[in-house]
């Protein structure tokens, strides 16, 4: 058995029954053939997940296209596929016995076409409830993915503002956008103090809509470090390491 900081079901479940954090958490459910036709049916595209995931590791994306054809976008690799039993039977051999949930696919704007999110680290300090966000970055899938994780899409990593700027969201204002993500990102902080008191560093997993809609992907408790490091902001990735140490 994992421990709940993995679980994204349960992380999901915690933020969403907070009520000022519920309208940036996107409509999720366990996996189950309800479910699943429940969401493609409201949303017309969904993201069927490993509650035990990570890395971007079997994260699938289906898209209704017309009255009996279905996309699926898994790795670099699209597939058309007619009927729904055929699907769901698809499905299921992709996933297997695993513990999956199903999530609103958010669109997501672009850069070159690829679709792109945001890793925001918020970190307090030992005696401190004083919640800060220490860094951003722009995750750029790599192409022909869906997921963001740079090794495995072998994307590219951006600062946020030349991300943003680069991006099919340039008419956007940089800095409202930014309060935006700092303001959700402190405050799924301070949520999930209430379940792990001790705990000090977040990496949440951010995207935004091509309206600038922000929505929660995932809080992660153990956030990789290799995303600032490839970055090379050693500004942002010293304050990293000394909200750290303090
Ligand atoms: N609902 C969604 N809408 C759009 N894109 C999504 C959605 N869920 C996941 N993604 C994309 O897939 C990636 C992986 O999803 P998630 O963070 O849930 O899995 P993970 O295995 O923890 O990956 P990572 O370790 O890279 O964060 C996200 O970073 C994002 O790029
Ligand atoms: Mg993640």
């Amino acid at each position: 058995m994992g421990s709940v900081t993995k679980n994204k079901w349960l992380k999901y479940l915690f933020l969403k029954k907070y009520a000022p954090l519920a309208p940036y958490l996107p409509e999720t459910q366990r996996m189950s053939p309800q479910a699943f036709w429940t969401l493609l049916r409201k949303y017309r595209h969904v993201i069927v997940k490993p509650v035990w995931g990570s890395r971007g590791r079997g994260v699938i994306q289906v898209s209704h296209l017309d009255s009996d054809k279905y996309a699926i976008h898994y790795e670099n690799v699209k597939t058309v596929i007619r009927g729904r039993k055929n699907i769901y039977r698809y499905i299921r051999n992709k996933i297997g016995s695993a513990d999956y949930m199903v999530q609103r696919r958010i669109t997501r704007p672009t850069i070159n076409e690829c679709p792109f999110d945001m890793r925001v680290i918020v970190q307090r300090k030992r005696k401190s409830a004083g919640w800060v966000v220490t860094g951003k970055v722009v995750k750029v899938a790599g192409k022909g993915y869906i997921v963001s994780n740079n090794t495995r899409s072998k994307g590219q990593l951006l600062r946020f503002e030349s991300g943003i700027q680069r991006s099919s969201i340039k008419h956007l204002s940089v800095s409202a956008l930014e309060s935006k993500i700092n303001r959700v990102s402190i405050l799924s902080a301070k949520r999930l103090m209430a379940f792990f008191p001790e705990h000090r560093i977040y990496g949440l997993d951010i995207a935004t809509d091509q309206q600038g809609h922000v929505s929660i992907i995932e809080a992660n408790l153990y956030p990789a470090m290799s995303h600032f490091l490839k970055l090379k902001d050693s500004a942002m990735y010293q304050r990293i390491l000394s909200y750290k140490r303090g």
